[in-house]
């Protein structure tokens, strides 16, 4: 084997909780940031075996990564491996003039902004510190420290949100001319106290919403970005100076690599197995102190669970997938029937054809690509 080229570390803690947010955080916990950092580094021994020589990409994501105590992110990244993208998502209002300088200076290439909206009231619904003006300043001081890679994540269907609301955001996400933007439907978790608050209008923004990602991407591509995938979009090498600015993590995930995730609730995906460490703090911490593996939750992935999964990601991207490398995850009557609808295009004989979804199909997304799934 190998091994892996992509490598993903959490880093969990935040300076406050959005009320909307699902993923492993916890807020504060200053004096434990260091000890975290022992304890990555010291996983990231244990695996070290299992990555490849030479790494394609690194992504640092959270939680806030950018809240990290300074001495702490810039130890971690110093010990890290090196790769040729190295990302690092932040917060807005954590980005000063200095950690920006600070994050160019220790390697990091790509930094994914966390802008949401632009609008001072959905900033508040979502419970975002950042006003629209902290986040623009943020963009500028990665500017001003020479960054020529940054996204910029923004929210739609955010709870009375209209359409007028959506393309504003557009238009301001626009103006800052980012190299890459993430567009994602707010997703609210059931039993949830965002869900509670805002349940009535969440359905019916749901209704209000079927259009909004038509919307979204004929703004984006107008202004000169490519929708290469579901949520994703990149300037167009055209636009970039001849660079290709898809995040090359993401499209390694999309393409069914090798990926090592360390630190609490992230995910390993190697040859035939995939683990998820425990999200709990203490146990994370008491286990590498011990110079033992944490906590996780390992699960077998036969090659068939692997082939359909390449397909079910595959089939996001806006380029065509080998037939022969998912024909045995396919469903033939389904395939037939979503060519009759035209909302998939196969090109070629078995062996070497392809398959894509239309535009058409692009728009209904998952749902499409789960039909094809045997
Ligand atoms: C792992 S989060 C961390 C980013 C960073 N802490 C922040 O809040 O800006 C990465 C991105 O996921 C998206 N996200 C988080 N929760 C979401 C939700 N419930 N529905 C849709 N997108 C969500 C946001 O756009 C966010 O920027
Ligand atoms: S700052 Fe980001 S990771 Fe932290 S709670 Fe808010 S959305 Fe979640």
């Amino acid at each position: 084997m190998s091994g892996a080229r992509h490598l993903y570390v959490h880093l969990p803690f935040c300076a406050y909780r959005c009320g909307y947010c699902d993923f492993v955080t916890l807020v504060g916990r200053r004096g434990q940031h260091a000890a975290y950092t022992d304890a990555v580094l010291a996983e990231l021994e244990l695996e070290r075996p299992l990555l490849a020589g030479e790494l394609d990409t690194v992504f640092l994501g959270g939680g806030t990564p950018t809240f990290l105590e300074a001495q702490s992110l810039a130890r971690l990244l110093d010990v890290l491996p090196a790769a040729e993208e190295l990302t690092i998502e932040a917060n807005p209002e954590t980005i000063t003039p200095e950690l920006a300088r600070c994050l160019r200076l220790h390697g990091v290439t790509r930094v994914s902004l966390g802008a949401q909206s632009f609008q001072p009231h959905l900033l508040e619904v979502l419970e975002r510190r950042a006003t629209p003006d902290a986040v623009r300043r943020a963009f500028y001081h990665l500017r001003d420290a020479s960054f020529d890679n940054i996204s910029l994540d923004l929210i739609y269907g955010i709870p009375g949100q209209s359409a007028a609301d959506l393309e504003r955001d557009l238009e301001a996400a626009i103006a800052l001319e980012p190299e890459h933007l993430s567009l994602y439907e707010l997703e609210a978790k059931p039993g949830t106290r965002f869900t509670h608050a805002h349940g009535a209008e969440l359905s019916r923004q749901a209704e209000a919403m079927e259009h909004y990602l038509e919307r979204v991407v004929h703004v984006l591509r107008s202004a000169g970005y490519r929708w290469y995938e579901t949520a994703n979009f990149c300037l167009e090498p055209g636009r970039a100076g001849g660079r290709d600015l898809r995040s090359r993590h993401n499209l390694a995930y999309w393409q069914g690599r090798d990926y090592l995730g360390l630190g609490i609730g992230a995910v390993s995906t190697i040859a035939d197995r995939r683990w998820r460490n425990a999200p709990r703090l203490r146990p994370y911490l008491d286990a590498l102190a011990a110079g033992r593996r944490p906590p996780r939750e390992v699960e077998p992935l036969p090659p068939d669970v692997r082939v359909r999964e390449r397909a079910l990601l595959g089939l996001r991207l806006d380029l065509p997938l080998a037939l022969g490398s998912v024909d045995s995850a396919l469903d033939h009557d389904a395939l037939a029937r979503m060519q009759a609808l035209a909302l998939v295009e196969r090109r070629g004989e078995n062996g070497s054809g392809t398959i894509a979804l239309t535009e058409r199909g692009r728009f209904l997304g998952d749902a499409v690509a789960a039909e094809l799934i045997a």
